[in-house]
């Protein structure tokens, strides 16, 4: 059974490294998903057919419940609203690692690792690490969900000696771990719970509205780490690999946006970066104001006919209005006209990675037409239009211009630099960071105001 059970974690295993690498790319995503369901059913059965799992009512009341919520959720959750859910998550991964630890810690003859009083030393360190991640992985991302509920402001909460506290958790953390190893103190264990507690707590918090994104995937990087370390307590090496799989992955994933954000990593991991510029000028975009031209979706259907070139910058109002399908038609009438339509896709447009090529992708977009910024900075110095639905922060030139503002260094897509931009959206509202756009008020742009699917549908309407 051993050898059995083995051999079916490696095949879980191979399953989940496949649906890493078809999710890297929206062709292969729906294989990768299969992959992932299909090694998770494995992983699941096989664990269930181990020979220490002795009695089933208590896993299939889990099951139920966890799952019932979980099917509830699911189906109520708006799009818009999936990085709070994620956040929300992430905080029971790391609830779970904390409430594994404890039990072994206080069981450990049902996990073969010693009797009360004398765990064996290397089962201390585990447990000690799966207690310290789990711990700060909960209330940091209860935090970032917070945040983005707006419960609590996005804004960047900072205080005098922010850093020092928090290293000085960090080594506090060190030597409560290095105590337990040695001494088998209860005490140790519950103070390495109350400090990780806290150190996820103020790690999230100078946290600004416009880097949560890499927050994020940070803290998923965090549960898989946690998870991993239960794996180590329960001696189950599906569970470890697994864990260091969504570690890694979210690791990478968090460093890819922090080049996309021109942040540095090590700001991420020891928390608050940015956050001086951030509360110093949240808020202020030292923008030059001009007039605002408001335009209608007529004018919008003429200019783009007799456009060349016209380039669509999706950002969350395209999200919040499901406008995806209304942008698609008209992007298909516009191409029978003869213009060159492509998408551009800025890394961290709308509120969580990959956000807008899913939408896109559920409209069909051919994924041949959709651009990541590096690909398509360029091409609006030739474009005649930048069509901005719903986006804001991403198109904000202060990122380039203010070193004040709490988006300043991120890389933004050069709308302006189009013949003609086009914004719709609602009103003059701050983007998610909260700044100010000059964009706005610049002269080769004309605002186009109201709900981001109705505008598109009028200019569906106006260009058949
Ligand atoms: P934002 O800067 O948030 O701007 C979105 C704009 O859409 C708003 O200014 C809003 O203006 C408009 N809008 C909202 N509802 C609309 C509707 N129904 N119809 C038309 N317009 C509507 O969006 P962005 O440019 O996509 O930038 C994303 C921001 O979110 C960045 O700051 C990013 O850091 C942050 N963020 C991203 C993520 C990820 S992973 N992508 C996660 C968390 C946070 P009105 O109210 O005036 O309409």
């Amino acid at each position: 059974m051993e050898t059995l059970s083995a051999l079916l974690y490696l095949v879980a295993s191979v399953c989940f490294i496949m649906a890493l690498r078809g999710l890297s790319s929206p062709e292969t995503s729906r294989q990768g998903n299969l992959y992932g369901m299909v090694g998770m059913t494995i992983a699941i059965l096989t664990t269930l057919a181990l020979p220490i799992v002795q009695s089933y009512w208590m896993i299939v009341l889990g099951i139920a419940i966890g799952g019932g919520i979980g099917y509830v959720i699911a189906k109520k959750i708006e799009m818009t609203a999936l990085p709070q859910l994620v956040a929300a998550f992430h905080s029971l991964v790391g609830l779970a690692a904390v409430f594994v630890a404890l039990s072994a810690f206080y069981s450990p003859e049902a996990y073969g690792i010693g009797v009360p009083g004398a765990i064996a030393k290397g089962s201390l360190v585990e447990m000690a690490l799966g207690t310290a991640i789990g711990a700060i992985t909960f209330t940091g991302s209860i935090v970032a969900f917070a945040k983005l509920q707006g419960l609590v402001t996005g804004k960047p909460l900072v205080f005098p000696f922010q850093h020092h506290l928090n290293a000085a958790l960090g080594v506090l953390t060190i030597l409560l771990i290095l105590w337990l190893v040695q001494s088998n103190s209860s005490a140790a264990l519950w103070l390495i719970v109350g400090v990780s507690l806290a150190l996820g707590f103020l790690l999230i918090l100078p946290i600004g509205g416009a880097d949560m994104p890499v927050v994020i995937s940070m803290l998923n990087s965090y549960s898989g780490w946690a998870a991993a370390g239960i794996g180590f307590t329960l001696q189950n090496n599906l569970l470890i690999i697994t864990g260091a799989l969504v570690g890694s992955s979210g690791a990478i994933l968090s460093y890819i946006m922090c080049k996309g954000m021109n942040r540095s990593i090590f700001n991420v991991i020891l928390g608050g970066f940015g956050g001086e510029s951030a509360a110093a000028a949240a808020g202020v975009g030292g923008a030059e104001r001009g007039t605002v031209k408001a335009g209608s979706p007529e004018d919008a259907a003429y200019i783009m006919k007799n456009a060349q070139s016209v380039i669509i910058v999706p950002g969350y109002g395209m999200a919040v209005a499901q406008a995806q399908h209304a942008l698609r038609e008209m992007a298909d009438l516009l191409k029978k006209e003869g213009v060159d339509v492509k998408y551009a896709i800025h890394p961290v447009a709308g509120r969580m990675p990959g956000h807008m090529n899913v939408l896109l992708a559920e409209a069909n977009v051919p994924y041949d037409e959709v651009f990541e910024l590096e690909d398509i900075n360029r091409d609006f110095g030739t474009a005649d239009v930048a069509f901005v639905i719903g986006a804001n922060d991403v198109t904000n030139p202060a990122a380039k211009t203010d070193p004040q503002s709490p988006i300043y260094g991120m890389p933004i897509l050069d709308v302006e630099k189009a013949k003609t931009v086009f914004f719709i959206k609602r009103g003059m509202a701050a983007g998610y960071a909260g700044v100010e756009n000059e964009l706005f008020f610049r002269p080769n742009t004309m605002m186009l105001f109201g709900d981001a699917k109705k505008v598109t549908e009028e200019v569906v309407k106006a260009t058949e």
